[in-house]
């Protein structure tokens, strides 16, 4: 028969990979319990789309095993890491991590990126939620074939649900506010901040934020006023031979506000006779420019007619062909992306914890 202490030891030596901290010091154990031979507990993981998820659980088979024990009942579960300022918490109580899309200018595939990463993350099993900031040109409601006039339920939109993620887009409200020219003239980040502040999120592990295009006034604003975890960046390699992008990366980067990384999109075509990934724009231009900046580079994905088809057509390609090569290499970007996540979370409560209190403290954002 073997003792918690001793169970714990064992499990003390299994390190998350990404955090580098070992998964009993995480908090990562929950309702251990030894009954004779018996050992259970809970494991609970960051977040359900980590990459390592599965190498933890193994190294946890084997750390029991080690001890001699052969019946283990193991839970596996997820719980995502809050990864926002506190201050913040009176304002989306719920939702524990903010993710704002942001390119250097527009065409790039932000949207696309942004729709086909919330839809991987809810794959993977997180609560997701999607906020399109594009107030001028709304085209989340189209890639996602939604046609929707939300709901207003005790002063509260209610955002409409599709594939597992809640949705919010002024494109629910232009027609409504054309008649009723109720948002005419609108200042995006006043209206961006409603989308915030009076829709009924609820509990989520991630909201996306897609942010209007480019490196103006609109978005930089949004990302600094928003209480964002962290910016991820899309950029093409035809960006990175026209340094928009290293001017895009430069100025997110002076934000106060974690960078989550860099996606590199229509990164190159695979030949349909031979199979063949043909870099038109030269290859490696993202990952260089992120290291230059210091900033995590996520992924390639692939330049492909199905995924301009499924954002066309209302059917993004991790729904339409979740086993293609396409769709893989969005979900392979969401499981970096969600594990990036879990480590700004991680940093965030470090630091709030070393101020005592993890308010204005952690100086990552700002009040709205
Ligand atoms: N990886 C890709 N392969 C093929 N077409 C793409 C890809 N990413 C985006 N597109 C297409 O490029 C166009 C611009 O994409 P969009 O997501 O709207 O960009 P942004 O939001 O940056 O303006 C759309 O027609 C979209 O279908
Ligand atoms: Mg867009």
């Amino acid at each position: 028969m073997v003792t918690v202490d001793q169970v714990l030891g064992s499990l003390k030596k299994v390190v998350d990979p990404e955090l580098h901290k070992d998964i009993v010091s995480m908090g990562m154990i929950k309702d251990l319990s030894i009954n004779g031979d018996r050992v259970a507990f809970t494991l609970e993981l960051t977040t359900p789309a980590c990459p390592f998820n599965s190498d933890i659980e193994r190294d946890v088979r084997n750390a029991i095993e080690n001890l001699g024990v052969k019946d283990l009942e193991l839970k596996v579960a997820a719980r995502v890491m809050e990864g926002r300022a506190i201050s913040m918490d009176e304002l989306l109580p719920g939702v524990k991590n903010i993710i704002a899309v942001a390119s250097g200018k527009g065409g790039v595939g932000k949207t696309t990126v942004s729709v086909n990463l919330a839809l991987a993350l809810a794959k993977a099993g997180a609560k997701v939620g999607l906020l399109d900031a594009d107030i001028y040109g709304p085209s989340v409601p189209l890639m996602l074939g939604l046609k929707s006039s939300p709901e207003v339920v005790n002063n509260k939109i209610q955002p409409p649900e599709i594939e597992g993620i809640k949705v919010i887009s002024m494109g629910f409200f232009y027609e409504r506010s054309q008649q009723a020219g109720i948002y005419r003239g609108p200042i995006v980040s006043g209206i961006v901040k409603q989308f915030l502040t009076d829709v009924n999120w609820e509990n989520l592990d991630y909201l996306i934020i897609d942010l209007p295009p480019g490196t103006g006034d609109a978005p930089l604003t949004l990302a600094q006023t928003i209480p964002i975890t962290g910016i991820l960046i899309v950029t093409t390699p035809q960006e990175v031979a026209m340094n928009v992008a290293v001017k895009a990366l430069g100025m997110f980067n002076k934000l106060n506000v974690p960078i989550v990384g860099v996606v590199e999109n229509m990164s190159y075509m695979r030949c349909p006779n031979c199979s063949e990934e043909v870099y038109l724009f030269g290859k490696g231009g993202g990952r260089k420019i992120s290291e230059q900046y210091g900033i995590p580079f996520i992924g390639e994905i692939p330049l492909h007619p199905q995924i301009m088809e499924g954002s066309d057509t209302g059917r993004p390609v991790v729904i339409s062909e979740p086993d293609s090569v396409q769709a893989h290499a969005f979900s392979k970007a969401a499981k970096v992306i969600a594990g990036r996540v879990s480590i700004i979370a991680a940093e965030m409560r470090e630091q709030g914890q070393d101020d005592g209190r993890n308010d204005s403290g952690s100086g990552k954002q700002n009040g709205m």
